[in-house]
Parts: structure tokens; C-alpha cells; sequence
């Protein structure tokens, strides 16, 4: 009888794998390292930010409980925390707005572990996650060392690390250094959180970090499937980066359509792509795409990874035929 994934993947995909070994400190993931040598594996956070496309993985999965929160630094105006891989990312969130450690605070209620967002570099109005952190430590699981890489080092970008990229697959993060501020500086970019700020009757001036995180959570509960009740990866694909030329040539037609400024070009948000090609709400087989946010896919119950990912090509597809934009999954596929 092979482990089930189904706990350990928020799509909530009925995968297997050969073995499944859930280790709670560095020990114990060193004495785990030899049993990789020649193995295929694959490390899982909170399993947040994946899909398994196939029924069995025919390999190793580790998963992360090193849990713990520890202030290593305190100076006159920050808070040096570092944090066990294996947090729940929320609960952690929460700890530092109830402690008065303030920044992570727009991250509220995103599903996942603490070592996948210095990964992932999850981010959401207007913050990211590498924004705050000092340095990551982790195990190279080549030669069972650790290894602490500076935030330069990680080289976060959107949603991108890294860990994800060169390095994917050789350290295993076992802590995140977080430096965090004693003062409250909060980011409003985001209009829908501002909203509901001043519904409340709060103004950005008024607002503080428990009422900041407490709108943040309201507006992903109107626009976000509630991670208890329904399988998903939160957004499913990358919003997509396009030369000026091309965002100026869709704004010829689409006048309407929102973009951002980024750093190699415009930023052009996926879930308005996909919506403008009609597949807010639609469904195939059992997967879905969220009727309040077509940027993410949903699992209807008892989907499998491969209508999960016919849906994203049908949609890719469509996207690329109607406005020669090519989406990318930030899911990460295991097959
Ligand atoms: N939009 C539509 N239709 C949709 C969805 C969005 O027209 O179905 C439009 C919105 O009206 C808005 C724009 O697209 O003008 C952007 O939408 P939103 O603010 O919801 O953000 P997003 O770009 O779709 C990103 C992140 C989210 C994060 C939000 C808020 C990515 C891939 N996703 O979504 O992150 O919560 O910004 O900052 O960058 C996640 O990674 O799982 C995630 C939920």
C-alpha cells in the first residue's frame, strides 16, 4: 500500500508515492539524505504550490515539521525572527501582528509553510516575502552541510528564487531568517484592501496591523476559494510579462484592460486574459476555473492532475491564439 498525498497537496489530488517521510529536525533530514542517492524525490512544503499530474509518484517525498520561532536579534527598531521551515505560513503571519513585528502583514491566509515562501517568494498587495528575509538556512543534500545563503544570494524576483530555479532540487531550506520592524509602516497599494479598511470605518492613517491583516483575509475570502473547502494552488499561472509594443497594441482594442509597470516590460494580469476568453466559471471533467478569479483552477472534487492540467492548456491555448500571450504555470507540475 503506497503513502497517500492526498493531505499533503492543496489541490487535493489523490496521488501516491513510494515512500513519504516527515522528519522534525536537521538530524533527522541529514540521516534521511543517503536514501535519496540515485532516487528520484521531491521535498514538499505545504504542498501549496504543486500538482500531481500523474496518480503515483514513483519516488521519495520528504516533508518538513521543524517547527519553531525563535527572536535570535532585537535591536531599537527591528526583530530578527528565525523560523522553522515547517511553520504553518499563516500562523506565523499571526504571531507577528499579535507580537507587534510588522511587514508580513498583506501576506494574511495564504495556504502554505514558512520554507516554501522563502522558495516560492510568495507575495500578494504589494509585498513579497523576500522583501523581509536576512538569510535562509538550508542543508545541501548533495553533501549533508548547511549552507546559509544571504538575501542576496537568493536572488528573489517574482515568485522566483533561487531555490526554484538553479538550485531547485539540491538545498532543502530548514529555516527562514526574518527581519521584521517594530514600527508600523503599512503598504496600501492595493485599492480592494483599502476598501474594506474604510468600510470599517478605518483610514490608512487609523488602520492598524491587526485590522490590515483582517482586511487582507476578507478580500481573499471574496476572491480566493476558501483553502478548506475547495482543492487549489491558489493562482495557477504567472501573470505575464509583455513588451510595451504589445501592451500598447492591446490597449489599442482593449482599452480597459488593467496593466502595471514592471521591470523588463508591462505586467498584463493572467485572471483578465483568461476571463476575456471566457473561462471564468467553466468547467472540464472535474476541474474548474474559481468564478470570483479566473486566475485560479479549482479541483470540483475528485479531479485528477491530468484534468487539471487539460484545463490550464485548454486555456492556455486559448490565451495564445487570442492574444499571442504565452501563460506559465507558476504550479509546479510533478509527473
Ligand atoms: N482580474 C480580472 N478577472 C479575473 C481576475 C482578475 O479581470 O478573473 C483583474 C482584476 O480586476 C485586477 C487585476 O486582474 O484588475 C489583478 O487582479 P488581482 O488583484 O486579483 O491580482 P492577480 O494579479 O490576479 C496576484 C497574485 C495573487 C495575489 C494578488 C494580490 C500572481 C500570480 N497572483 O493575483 O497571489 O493574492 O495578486 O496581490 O501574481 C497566489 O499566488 O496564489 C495568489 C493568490
Amino acid at each position: 500500500m503506497y503513502p497517500s498525498l492526498l493531505s499533503y497537496n492543496t489541490f487535493r489530488i489523490n496521488a501516491t508515492c513510494r515512500e513519504l517521510h516527515v522528519y522534525d529536525s536537521i538530524d533527522q533530514l541529514v540521516s534521511l539524505l543517503p536514501q535519496l542517492v540515485g532516487q528520484r524525490w521531491l521535498h514538499i512544503g505545504g504542498g501549496s504550490n504543486l500538482l500531481f499530474v500523474t496518480p503515483h509518484f514513483d519516488g521519495i517525498v520528504l516533508h518538513s515539521h521543524i517547527r519553531s520561532i525563535e527572536v535570535v536579534e532585537r535591536t531599537s527598531d527591528s526583530v530578527l525572527l528565525r523560523v522553522g521551515a515547517g511553520e504553518d505560513w499563516d500562523a506565523f503571519v499571526a504571531y507577528c501582528v499579535e507580537h507587534g513585528f510588522y511587514g508580513l502583514e498583506n501576506l494574511s491566509f495564504i495556504p502554505g509553510q514558512v520554507g516554501a515562501s522563502a522558495v516560492q517568494n510568495v507575495g500578494a498587495y504589494g509585498v513579497e516575502a523576500g522583501d523581509h528575509i536576512e538569510a535562509v538556512e538550508t542543508i545541501d543534500t548533495e553533501t549533508g552541510e548547511n549552507r546559509l545563503f544571504s538575501h542576496a544570494e537568493c536572488h528573489y524576483a517574482y515568485r522566483s528564487s533561487i531555490f526554484k530555479h538553479e538550485y531547485q532540487g539540491r538545498y532543502v531550506v530548514t529555516h527562514v531568517l526574518y527581519r521584521l520592524s517594530l514600527t508600523f509602516h503599512p503598504v496600501l497599494t492595493h485599492t480592494a484592501v483599502v476598501r474594506i479598511l474604510e468600510n470599517s470605518g478605518l483610514s490608512p492613517d487609523t488602520a492598524d496591523a491587526a485590522a490590515l491583516r483582517h482586511a487582507v483575509v476578507e478580500v481573499r475570502r471574496a476572491k480566493l476559494p476558501d483553502p478548506h473547502e475547495v482543492g487549489s494552488a491558489g493562482s495557477f499561472f504567472m501573470n505575464p510579462i509583455v513588451s510595451e509594443t504589445q501592451a500598447q497594441q492591446l490597449l489599442s482594442t482593449h482599452p480597459e484592460m488593467p496593466h502595471y509597470p514592471a521591470s523588463n516590460g508591462v505586467k498584463v494580469p493572467a485572471g483578465w486574459l483568461i476571463e476575456q476568453c471566457g473561462w471564468k466559471g467553466r468547467t472540464l471533467g472535474r476541474a474548474g476555473v474559481h468564478p470570483m478569479q479566473a486566475l485560479v483552477l479549482i479541483n470540483l472534487g475528485q479531479a485528477t492532475g491530468s484534468e487539471v492540467v487539460q484545463l490550464a492548456t485548454a486555456i492556455q491555448n486559448d490565451v495564445k491564439q487570442r492574444f499571442d500571450i504565452a501563460l506559465h504555470p507558476e504550479v509546479l507540475y510533478i509527473h
